[in-house]
């Protein structure tokens, strides 16, 4: 397997995490760096976050857009109207681009996703010049990621499949520490530079928080797709309860922190 990432529908993606990774990705190109006349390459673009921030930078010559999915790929075209990006399905652990072909690769919010994350990080080696830089970012789920371990743990305490989930949402590829700075270095990257990067996801209600993952999107909304009926209210009502934490449903602002690595291709 490929990829370990649920796709359900595109609006679903961007209300769970597009319009957070849209905070993300400024901070992600301040860390990975970019330099006038560069082709860039995005490995798993979703629905553009990271492509179209990129594509604010009017000195860039060409960015190619990647993904798995062919639901974010047709989405991440369909938005698109700057004639230097260009959108193609394609896996991160055999991208078919020439060696060497790109002055730098970025990956946001994607190996975790990539149950062979090594093998993804040493294609964007490959297809990066020599001098040119790789870089990756992966939310920290286990340590900096509080509004979603509301919801792992609210249901790891009610059910085993819930504690399953949790032991598979905490341990994902790269997110622990120094794990995606290691995998850089083994790869065969230089001067490699690991660091943390803060967002905060502000939500208006629960409903907001919630009508994502109730509609089956990402790891956690497939969760909830398999529950039945009365175990899908019983975990609603659980996790509301978490959300509003004793006092009325409304606005709630959660701190979310990614790793981020860079390395120079030798
Ligand atoms: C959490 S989304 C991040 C999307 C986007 N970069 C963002 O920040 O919003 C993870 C993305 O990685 C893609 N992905 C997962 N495995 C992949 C693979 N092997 N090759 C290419 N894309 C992959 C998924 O299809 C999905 O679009």
């Amino acid at each position: 397997m490929t990829s370990s990432f649920n796709v359900h529908d595109a609006a679903g993606y961007e209300q769970l995490m597009g319009r957070w990774s849209q905070r993300l990705a400024p901070l992600f190109i301040d860390f990975a760096g970019l330099a006038d006349g560069e082709k860039v390459l995005e490995v798993g673009c979703g629905t553009g976050s990271l492509t179209f921030a990129l594509a604010r930078n009017a000195a860039l010559r060409k960015i190619v857009a990647i993904d798995y999915s062919p639901v974010f790929v047709e989405e991440t075209a369909r938005r698109n109207t700057d004639p230097r990006i260009e959108v193609q399905q394609a896996d991160a652990c055999a991208l078919p681009f020439q060696s060497g072909s790109f002055d730098r690769a970025l990956a946001l919010l994607v190996l975790h996703f990539v149950p062979e994350a090594e093998k993804a990080i040493a294609e964007m080696r490959r297809v990066v010049r020599p001098g040119g830089v790789v870089a990756a970012a992966v939310w920290d789920h286990i340590g900096g990621m509080p509004g979603m371990r509301m919801m792992v743990d609210t249901v790891a305490a009610l059910s085993e499949s819930g504690r399953q989930l949790r032991a598979l949402y905490c341990f994902k590829p790269m997110m622990q520490p120094g794990e995606m700075e290691r995998a850089f270095v083994a790869q065969g990257l230089a001067d490699v530079t690991q660091t943390e990067l803060m967002i905060r996801m502000d939500y208006r209600n629960f409903h907001d928080y919630w009508a994502p993952i109730a509609a089956g999107e990402g790891p956690l909304g497939q969760y909830m797709a398999a529950l039945d009926p009365v175990e899908r209210e019983r975990t609603e009502a659980a996790v509301r309860d978490a959300y509003e934490a004793g006092r009325p449903d409304g606005p709630r602002s959660f701190a979310n922190v990614a790793w981020a690595c860079r390395g120079v291709v030798p």
